[in-house]
């Protein structure tokens, strides 16, 4: 089969687009032609060897390595007997071990959900990694309460624009969003953030406390990190909860938890494949996800559609910052097996 991999760590130019073995259909997986998958942040951390470094390692991937952790496409070969009537199905499908960048991925069968022929590819493709990170901040990280304010980090990214959209849905009250130019901030409100918030500029920490009467936000999802982790708890609420999930500008200054005490604040922390172990929890996710983009009340954003030969400038765009929303890579339907 046709895929993009790398063999070793390191700049995009790592990534190569050549002939892959099919993957083997393991007990309980399902075997899936891929019709789109699509690109996360996370995939290039893998690739540069983040998460195989001693000091960041959280799980560490094995080379030659497929990335994807989500795709939409149609089973066609089942690795357990009792899983026989999902052949022929079309599902969507989180794919935490990698391999969706590929004309053929196995997935646990736990992890798909099956979809209507005539459901959107692009905006499906698009939901899990971003999505269950998303949905889980809100759900299970904490849970949100109807009319509970939120200050979203990053808003205009995968994660961030789907958690907006997700936290009204739950039935949030003010829902603010950051980010760092103006059409990215357009975006946001477009999204239907209360409001979008310039997050270069040093004072903005103010406007939050502006917009919530002076408390600051109950809930706070932070994955910016830098001086943005610091100056988070000057708009935190009183009871706040804040919610690490990521540092995309590094880590930030070393924190004393005794801090939390003064305002009876929680800080809790959220990493996405550790909730395999809580499959119920993923399943939910999943099933909620579908559902709201089934029904239109939830809306992935889509950047660019790529082909799947074009892996290294799917990553350069993100690593550019130069889209908002997701990229993803059409795999095309004219494979035949
Ligand atoms: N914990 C987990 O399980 C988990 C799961 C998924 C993602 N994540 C993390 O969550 C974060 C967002 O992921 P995503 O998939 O939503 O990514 P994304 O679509 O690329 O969005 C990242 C957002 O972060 C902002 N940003 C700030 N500083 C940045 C920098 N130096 N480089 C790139 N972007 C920067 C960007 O907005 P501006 O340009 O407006 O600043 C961008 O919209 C990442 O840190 C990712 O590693 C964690």
């Amino acid at each position: 089969m046709k895929a993009i991999f790398f063999q070793k760590f390191g700049v995009r130019d790592v990534l190569e687009f050549g002939d892959r073995p099919d993957p083997e259909v393991k007990s309980k997986q399902l075997l899936i032609e891929v019709e789109r998958t699509s690109v996360n942040y996370v995939d290039i951390r893998e690739r540069q060897g983040t998460y195989n470094r001693a000091e960041t390692h959280v799980g560490g991937i094995d080379l030659p390595h497929i990335p994807g952790l989500q795709v939409v496409g149609k089973v066609v070969e089942v690795g357990s007997e009792e899983d026989r009537s999902w052949v022929g199905k079309r599902v969507v499908a989180y794919t935490p071990e990698g391999g969706g960048y590929a004309e053929l991925v196995a997935a646990e069968t736990d992890l798909c959900v099956e979809i209507p022929e005539s459901a959107d590819a692009d905006l499906l493709a698009a939901l899990p990694n971003q999505g269950l990170t998303a949905y889980l901040l809100l759900t299970a990280s904490t849970q949100i309460k109807p009319g509970e304010s939120v200050l979203i980090q990053g808003a205009s990214g995968g994660v961030g624009s789907l958690a907006i959209q997700i936290a009204k849905i739950l039935g949030a009250g003010v829902v603010l969003g950051t980010a760092s130019t103006s059409s990215k901030l357009d975006f946001i409100r477009s999204l239907g953030a209360d409001e979008a918030i310039d997050y270069t500029q040093k004072d903005w920490p103010k406007i939050v406390l502006e917009k919530t009467g002076g408390r600051g936000v109950d809930v706070l999802l932070e994955s910016v990190g830098g001086e943005i982790f610091e100056q988070n708890f000057e708009c935190l609420a009183t009871f706040g909860r804040y919610i690490l999930f990521g540092s995309t500008r590094g880590p930030g200054e070393p924190f004393a938890p005794r801090r939390l005490m003064q305002r009876s604040q929680t800080m809790t922390g959220l990493y996405l494949p550790v909730f395999l172990e809580r499959p119920e929890l993923i399943r939910e996710g999943l099933e909620f996800l579908v559902k709201a983009t089934l029904e239109g009340r939830l809306r992935p954003s889509i950047a660019r559609t790529l082909p799947l030969s074009q892996g290294v400038e799917a990553h350069r765009l993100l690593e550019d910052r130069e889209i908002q929303g997701t990229v993803l890579l059409d795999v095309g339907t004219s494979f035949v097996r």
